[in-house]
């Protein structure tokens, strides 16, 4: 029996993630978006559907305005939510984004008890703790997305400087999903070899600040909303290690507990995605400036959930 995935939010991310999720052939899919748009989410799955004899995949894929389809989904992905516009930073989405998440998260909740949620929607580290939170899940299948989207434009932007095969580039991104996140050059290697010998430094540091506003770029560009063909492209990639139980180290948006010294929060670190969603919290040896950096992002994380906790989205 093929697996269940549901996808909130029909918009750019959700339904290019739902054409992904169906060429890989990793499941049923269900989108569901809210009824403002009614018929959107049907409108779009026909299409995917549609695209199947094409690409030669079977999987059913349906659009929704309830959540009664979703019921029993093995993931569900929220990328419910608004993007943001030029000059926006994501921190600015804090409010409206946390009702819909919270929102959202109480139907997941109801209707597919045992998922594994992967969470999009941004602030990311801060929506991931109301999805926490409002759905009672333990730690371990609630998944912020943002590390595999930001390591993926370090790779890029090496492997276009370094003339050399996204394949062979191992990035490392670690921290909040703004513009606090912490690209490690040590430890990012090009077939084993630090970028560190490779590169002068200045040229590696602007291809550092280029992955964290990486976001930004596009937004500049798009002029309407963010980025969505990487971003789903990232989420398949954690669906897939899931389904598969492939156990691969992938940078995601993890509720740390102790590790890297953070208490309570959110926050992008290597984990180990299988079956049971973060199935090892991987910790690396930081240096000192690498840990200021990291406690500097955990703090900007911090800061938002203290404004939920203000405005009673959550209470811990
Ligand atoms: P979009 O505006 O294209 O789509 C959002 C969709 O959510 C819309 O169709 C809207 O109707 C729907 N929606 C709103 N409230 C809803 C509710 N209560 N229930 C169900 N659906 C609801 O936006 P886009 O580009 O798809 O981005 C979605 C979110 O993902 C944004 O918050 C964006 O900032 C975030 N994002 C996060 C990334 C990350 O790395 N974590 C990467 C890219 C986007
Ligand atoms: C990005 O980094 C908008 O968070 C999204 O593109």
């Amino acid at each position: 029996m093929r697996k269940k995935l549901t996808v909130v939010g029909a918009g750019n991310v959700g339904a290019t993630l739902a054409q992904r999720l169906a060429e890989l052939e990793l499941g049923d899919v269900v989108l569901v978006d809210i009824p403002a748009t009614e018929g959107m989410p049907a409108g779009k799955a026909l299409d995917i559907r549609q695209s199947g004899p094409v690409y030669g995949y079977d999987g059913r894929i349906t659009g929704t305005t309830e959540y009664g389809p979703t019921a029993g989904s093995d993931i569900v992905v929220i990328t419910a939510g608004v993007p943001r516009k030029p000059g926006m930073s994501r921190d600015d989405l804090l409010n409206i984004n946390a009702g819909i998440v919270k929102n959202v998260s109480e139907q997941v909740a109801r209707h597919s008890p045992n998922a594994i949620l992967i969470v999009v929607s941004n602030p990311l580290d801060a929506m991931a703790h109301v999805a926490l939170r409002v759905t009672g899940f333990p730690k371990e299948r609630v998944i912020g997305m943002a590390g595999v989207l930001d390591s993926a434009r370090l790779a890029a932007f090496l492997a276009e400087a370094l003339d050399v095969s996204v394949n062979d580039i191992q990035p490392t991104v670690l921290g909040g999903h703004g513009d606090t996140m912490v690209p490690v050059a040590r430890y990012t290697t090009v077939a084993g070899v630090p970028v560190t010998e490779l590169m002068k430094p200045d040229h590696l540091a602007a291809i550092l600040q280029r992955t964290r506003d990486g976001g930004a770029e596009i937004v500049k560009l798009l002029k309407t909303g963010s980025a969505y063909y990487a971003p789903s492209a990232a989420v398949a990639a954690m669906v897939e290690a899931i389904l598969k139980d492939k156990k691969r180290i992938l940078p995601c948006a993890a509720f740390l507990e102790g590790p890297y010294g953070v208490n309570g929060l959110f926050l992008g670190v290597p984990v180990k995605l299988g079956a049971r969603g973060i199935e090892q919290v991987i910790e690396i040896r930081l240096n000192d400036e690498e840990k200021a950096a990291l406690q500097k992002s955990a703090q900007a994380v911090q800061d938002l959930v203290d404004v939920l906790k203000r405005t009673n989205i959550v209470s811990a």
